[in-house]
């Protein structure tokens, strides 16, 4: 499988058969590789509602005929905006034709653009061709990160670094840590000032206890 990293927390999964897109935020990312309509999926999975995640999660599934993956609140506010949606929730898995995705804890908020709640904030687990991939979407630390680990050996995970909103660096190598993923990447940085994070004191910091990280470019796509 290829994984294209698209700049903040947008992630693209090619694989022999499926396009999958997490968290397209392209047309308003100053750091996107990609326009909106170079994008072509089959599925679009949404950790949650603001802005920099669901991006432009509508306009895409528009036009590609994408099916959205996201939590039930958030989901039938798409629906009724007549997409094509399943809706899961929190520590619930579904095996899709691509393989399967499962819902984990963020702790973070999620509204849409107006301030309507659209359910829980989550984290996304992906199992594709025999590789997971935790992708954390937006949160803070928690010890329940321990778990994930433990139930899954996780290949490769991207971690937000940015504070303010979600955690810094220092929370995000203890998140690495719990996790013991083969493979991390951060994310959730750099787009906006008030998360401004240098990745590589993430790497470094990660390669001091002895874990492997990488920072991946804007449109950097490596074979997992
Ligand atoms: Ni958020
Ligand atoms: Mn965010």
């Amino acid at each position: 499988m290829k994984v294209k990293y698209l700049a903040h927390s947008a992630v693209q999964l090619t694989n022999k058969t499926y396009n999958i897109i997490i968290d397209p935020f392209i047309s308003e990312n100053p750091n996107s590789p990609m326009a909106i309509n170079d994008i072509d999926v089959d599925y679009i999975i949404l950790t949650h509602a603001h802005g920099d995640h669901l991006g432009d999660a509508i306009e895409i599934a528009l036009r590609c005929n994408s099916t959205i993956i996201c939590v039930n609140e958030l989901g039938i506010y798409l629906s009724n905006k007549g997409l094509k949606v399943h809706k899961m929730h929190i520590g619930g898995g579904y095996n899709f034709p691509f393989g399967r995705v499962k819902f984990t804890i963020a702790h973070h908020g999620s509204s849409n653009s107006e301030g309507m709640y659209m359910g829980e904030p989550a984290g996304v687990i992906l199992t594709i061709d025999d590789k997971k991939i935790y992708h954390c979407g937006d949160t803070g630390l928690f010890l329940d990160m321990k778990l994930i680990g433990e139930i899954d050996i996780i290949d490769l995970m991207f971690v937000p670094i940015g504070d303010n909103y979600t955690m810094g660096i220092d929370d995000a190598v203890r998140a690495v840590g719990f996790v013991n993923p083969k493979l991390s990447v951060p994310i959730h940085y750099n787009t906006f000032p008030i998360i401004a994070a240098d990745p590589y004191e993430f790497t470094a910091k990660v390669k001091s206890i002895r874990k492997n990280a990488i920072v991946m470019e804007y449109g950097q796509e490596i074979e997992l």
